[in-house]
């Protein structure tokens, strides 16, 4: 007869996210609200202000996900569809966590929320509201494009505020159903993975800071330059 052995898998605390990505993750956490609060309280200036440093946020995210650590690429956290849909089929499935960076479906909604975080940075440059608030650009634009331009800026915030609790109540549903939390990840860097997993490479954190101020020297030229 033959012998089942019961196969205990050693688990082992290994870095996942870097600084940046952390970092990155939280402040845009802070600022989204604070960008709609300063412009509905009537701070435009603090709005402004905001939104350039969501700018450089965000130049630098994509910089990282060309150039940085593996688990922040974006080459390697968009899988293919087909990858994207076999992950969603076990989401409610309690299982212990393999995954080393984004898994198959949530690089997909990365992606998205970053695009939507760009396209409301960017087209908050050339917007304008009724009391004559606007962003650097606007002036070179007429007026059909400014309102058209503003039309996407405040609507494209609702589509950013729908993604954004799909994107918590999904990492609920992790917590909650799947036993899996992907929080303390975010929070601390560091995931428990088979010991067997290859750790992923992490980049020099000067070319972050390198990155970082690129990113800030380009939100700094369009507050100023123009
Ligand atoms: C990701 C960053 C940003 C977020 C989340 C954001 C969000 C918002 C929101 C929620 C509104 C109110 C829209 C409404 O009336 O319903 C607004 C308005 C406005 N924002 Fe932004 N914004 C961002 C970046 C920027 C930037 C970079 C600028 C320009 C420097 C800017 C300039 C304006 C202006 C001029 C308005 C008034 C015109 C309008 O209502 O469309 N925003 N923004
Ligand atoms: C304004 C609201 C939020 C936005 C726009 C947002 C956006 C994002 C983005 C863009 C990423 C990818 C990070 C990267 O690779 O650079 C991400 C990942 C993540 N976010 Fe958020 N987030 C928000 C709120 C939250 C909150 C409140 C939590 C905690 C409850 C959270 C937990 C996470 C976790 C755990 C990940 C990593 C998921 C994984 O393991 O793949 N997020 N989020």
């Amino acid at each position: 007869m033959a012998l089942r052995s019961r196969q205990t898998v050693v688990m082992l605390p290994m870095r996942v996210w870097d600084l940046p990505v952390r970092l990155f993750h939280w402040l845009i956490v802070v600022l989204i609200p604070l960008s709609y609060l300063s412009i509905k309280g009537g701070f435009p200036d603090v709005h402004k202000a905001i939104g350039f440093t969501m700018i450089a946020l965000l130049l630098f995210r994509v910089a990282w996900g060309l150039f940085g650590s593996d688990t922040a690429r974006f080459a390697r956290f968009l899988r293919s569809p087909g990858a994207a849909f076999h992950h969603l089929g076990a989401i409610t499935k309690r299982e212990p966590d393999t995954v080393t960076g984004h898994n198959a479906a949530g690089g997909w909604m990365v992606a998205l929320m970053l695009l939507l975080l760009l396209l409301q940075a960017f087209s908050g440059l050339f917007a304008r509201n009724r009391h004559n608030v606007e962003g650097p650009l606007a002036k070179y634009l007429d007026d059909a494009a400014v309102q058209a331009v503003s039309f996407v800026h405040a609507a494209n915030f609702k589509v950013i505020f729908a993604a954004a609790v799909l994107h918590v109540a999904v990492i609920g549903v992790y917590l909650f159903v799947k036993k899996q939390n992907l929080i303390r990840p975010m929070l601390t860097g560091k995931k428990r993975l088979p010991a067997a997993t290859r750790a992923p490479r992490m980049a020099s954190p000067l070319l972050a800071l390198l990155f970082l101020i690129l990113a800030a020297a380009i939100a700094a030229a369009l507050a100023t330059q123009f």
